[in-house]
């Protein structure tokens, strides 16, 4: 099957995982394919990554320090005496310099001495442009999209991991559970995993022989992953709970990630206005939005061009603004009963 296998999530989903385990059963299954997997964030120039390629193929090839074009021709060659199939793996594809001509080259090999072309999948947190490129699309076998774990499939991740690593008894389904708590907005099982290893080793640490709830929390916060839990959100105070669901309301409305700071102040002031509380002004506002970024709650960026004059654009980063925006009203709910329903 030559051509283009496209495959696109966002971080810690298991693109990498999916991609060496399903390749392993595909050469287990038919037998006669080698799968050659390169992470461009180590090989980022073309010539550096067909040179891996060539020299996977046959580990004796010298590193003779050869062109582009030169190393293209032994690897034709190479192909040309392989019997087996070739599968490329280019994961991380979006360190990759020049990777417009290096798919192209590899998905036209068969043109001079290669029999054949090698399947190509890439990898990538989000779509390179080139790989829309009209001459590279019409090699596209499928597009993969993978989601973000869910809380369910987290836990079994978290649950297994846990079983291969630890102590039988140092964790029990609690301690899972408040991993995946504190990590499953991010649907990132690297996260929960480094979170659950973290926690693991300050019980250690503290002489404990069980891992308990305040170090997985301790583990996290360390870690820097801000929970939507009440635990983050409770002790922030009234207008900074107001500022965050201001920006996570118009976020999750506009289904953008970047606000302007106007809008973020528009909306905060009508809050302040439907639970009735008078409105801080600019300055004070601006320094709230700072405190909230250095706990990290918002992300800023000045926006580029393209806008009218120089603004500030403001984001909640990996925290989803609908799930934000639910759980702060819960909680203001609660503060300020009672609350306008159209918030
Ligand atoms: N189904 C799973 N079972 C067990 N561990 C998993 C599973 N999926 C992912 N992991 C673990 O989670 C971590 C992240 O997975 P992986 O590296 O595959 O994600 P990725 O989507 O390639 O991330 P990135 O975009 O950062 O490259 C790894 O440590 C991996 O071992
Ligand atoms: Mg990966």
């Amino acid at each position: 099957m030559e051509g283009l296998i496209i495959m696109k999530g966002e971080p810690g989903i298991g693109k990498t995982s999916v991609a060496r385990l399903s390749s392993r059963r595909l050469a287990a299954l038919l037998g006669n394919i080698v799968v050659v997997h390169i992470n461009c964030r180590t090989y980022r120039t073309p010539t550096s990554v067909i040179q891996r390629i060539a020299s996977s193929l046959m580990p004796e090839l010298p590193d003779r320090g050869l062109s582009y074009e030169e190393m293209v021709l032994i690897l034709e060659k190479i192909l040309s005496k392989k019997k087996e199939d070739l599968l490329v793996i280019l994961d991380e594809v979006e360190y990759l310099r020049d990777g417009d001509s290096l798919v192209y080259t590899l998905l036209r090999l068969h043109e001079g001495e290669a029999p054949k072309s090698p399947t190509l999948v890439t990898i990538a947190r989000w779509d390179p442009p080139y790989l829309m490129d009209d001459a590279i699309k019409s090699f596209v076998i499928t597009k993969l999209l993978l989601d973000k774990y869910t809380p369910e499939q987290l836990k079994t991740i978290v649950r297994y991991r846990a079983e291969e690593a630890l102590v039988e008894g140092s964790y029990d389904d609690d301690t899972i559970g408040k991993v995946v708590e504190l990590s499953e907005h991010t649907g990132n099982a690297r996260v929960s995993l480094k979170i659950l290893y973290l926690a693991a080793k300050l019980s250690e640490e503290a002489g404990l022989s069980k891992i308990t709830l305040d170090m997985v929390s301790e583990a996290a916060s360390r870690i820097g992953v801000i929970g939507i839990t009440e635990d983050a959100l409770m002790p922030l105070d009234l207008h900074d709970k107001l500022l965050l669901l201001a920006a996570a309301k118009r976020l999750s409305s506009m289904d953008k990630s970047w606000m302007k700071m106007g809008d973020l102040l528009e909306e905060y002031r009508l809050l302040c206005e439907e639970v009735g509380v008078l409105p801080y002004k600019y300055t004070a506002v601006w320094k709230r939005v700072r405190g909230l970024k250095n706990i990290g709650f918002l992300e800023t960026k000045k926006s580029g061009e393209g806008m009218k004059g120089q603004t500030t654009l403001i984001s909640l980063g990996s925290i989803p603004a609908d799930k934000l925006r639910t759980k702060l009203k819960e909680i203001l709910e609660e503060e300020l009963s009672p609350l306008p329903s159209s918030l």
